[in-house]
C-alpha cells in the first residue's frame, strides 16, 4: 500500500510528530509514504515528495510542518476536484491521510464521498473538533499564551495597569479558557458567553482593589457588538479573519474609558502557533498518526483517529464534523470560580 499524507489549515505544534508517526507506522508494515506539499494545494497541483523514516526521525521535536500548509479548498471547483483525483491516481497513492482541522477534514470527507480512500487526523490549536477530547496543538499554543500572560503580569503589577491579552481560538473559547484559568486572570471572555460589560468592569475593579492591577484574557471570537462592516475578509472556506477585529485593543480602550485605570493590550497572534510541541502534543500527535495508519490497514476508510478518555479510536468523518466543539457550562463555571469579587 502507498500512503500519502498532507497537513492542511493553520499550522500548529505536533503536525510533524503526526507526519512522522504515519511514516514510521506505515514503514513498519512495509508500506511507503509520500508527502503532499502545502495541504490540498499540493494534491491539486501534484507537488509531492517521498518521505523516509530517516528524514522524519527528529521531526517530533519541531514546530510548524515540514510539508507546508495552506487553507486551499480543493473542492471549490469541479476542475480542482478532478485534479485531486488525478494526482492520487498518477502518484499511485492508495490511501490519503489528511491531517487538519474542520476545513481539511471536510475536504477529506468530500474526497471519500467521491470514492478515494481517506483517513483523517484532527489537529488545531482551537481544540474545536467534535468527537475528540483534545486536539494536538492546543496544549502547546495555550502554554505559550499562559507564558505571555505571566510576562504581562509583571508590567501590569509594576505600573498598576489593566492588561488585556487577546488569544486565538476562532469561535471556540478553549485557548482563552485555558489561558485565563492556568494564568490566573481576573476576567476571561469567551465567545460561548455573551459580552457583559458591566460584569467585566466589576471584575476588573475588584482585581485592582485586591492586587493593584488586573489581567483580562479575551478570545478573538468574542463579539463586542462592533458595528458590522468593520471586519476583514474571509478565507477560502468562508471564515472571517478574526484577528483584524482587534477585540483586545478595543476592550482595553473601553476599560480605560469606563474606569479611568490605565489599560494596555497585547495580541500574541501567531506566536501561539510556533515553537516546539509540548510533551502532551508530541504524544497525542504520535498516537493519532499511528492510529490513522492502523485504521487504513484495517480498511476503515472515511474515519478519523480521535482521543476519547485515554483511548485512541476511529470514528466516521461525519461524526467528527457534526459540530464545532465549544466550551461547555461546567468549564465556564470552574473558570468563574476564580474571579475576584
Ligand atoms: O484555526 C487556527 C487559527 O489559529 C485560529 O485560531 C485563527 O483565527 C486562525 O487560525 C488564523 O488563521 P491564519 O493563520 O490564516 O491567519
Amino acid at each position: 500500500m502507498r500512503f500519502g499524507v498532507l497537513t492542511g489549515g493553520g499550522d500548529c505544534p505536533g503536525l510533524n510528530a503526526a507526519v512522522r508517526a504515519v511514516v514510521y507506522r506505515a514503514a513498519r508494515s512495509g508500506h511507503e509514504t509520500v508527502g503532499f506539499l502545502d495541504g490540498w494545494k499540493g494534491v491539486r497541483d501534484r507537488r509531492v515528495r517521498p518521505l523516509t523514516t530517516a528524514e522524519v526521525a527528529d521531526a517530533i521535536l519541531r514546530g510548524g510542518t515540514l510539508l507546508g500548509s495552506s487553507r486551499t479548498n480543493p473542492f471549490r471547483s469541479e476542475e480542482d476536484a478532478a485534479k485531486v483525483l488525478a494526482t492520487l491516481r498518477s502518484e499511485s497513492v492508495d490511501v490519503l491521510v489528511a491531517i487538519g482541522g474542520d476545513d481539511t477534514l471536510s475536504a477529506a470527507r468530500e474526497l471519500h464521498r467521491r470514492g478515494a480512500k481517506v483517513v483523517g487526523v484532527p489537529k488545531t490549536m482551537d481544540n474545536d473538533v467534535a468527537a475528540t477530547d483534545w486536539t494536538f496543538g492546543f496544549d502547546s499554543a495555550s502554554s505559550v499564551a499562559v507564558d505571555a500572560l505571566e510576562r504581562l503580569r509583571d508590567t501590569a503589577n509594576s505600573h498598576h495597569r489593566v492588561v488585556v491579552l487577546e488569544v486565538m481560538g476562532r469561535h471556540a473559547g478553549w485557548v482563552a479558557l485555558a489561558t485565563g484559568l492556568a494564568g490566573a486572570a481576573d476576567a476571561t471572555l469567551v465567545p460561548e458567553e455573551p459580552y457583559d460589560e458591566a460584569s467585566l468592569l466589576d471584575r476588573v475593579r475588584a482585581g485592582v482593589r485586591q492586587r493593584g492591577f488586573a489581567l483580562v484574557v479575551v478570545s478573538e471570537g468574542v463579539d463586542l457588538g462592533t458595528p458590522k462592516g468593520t471586519v476583514a475578509g474571509t478565507d477560502q472556506f468562508g471564515h472571517e479573519l478574526l484577528r483584524e477585529r482587534e477585540v483586545g485593543a478595543a476592550l482595553a480602550r473601553r476599560i480605560e474609558e469606563a474606569t479611568g485605570i490605565e489599560a494596555r493590550s497585547a495580541q500574541i497572534g501567531h506566536i501561539q502557533r510556533g515553537g516546539a510541541p509540548t510533551l502532551f502534543d508530541r504524544l497525542l500527535a504520535t498516537r493519532l498518526g499511528a492510529k490513522a495508519v492502523d485504521l487504513a490497514l484495517d480498511g476503515r476508510f472515511g474515519t478519523v483517529a480521535v482521543l476519547r478518555g485515554s483511548e485512541v479510536l476511529g470514528v466516521p468523518l461525519d461524526e467528527a464534523l457534526r459540530e464545532n466543539k465549544r466550551v461547555p457550562a461546567a468549564w465556564l463555571d470552574l473558570l468563574h470560580t476564580f474571579e475576584p469579587r
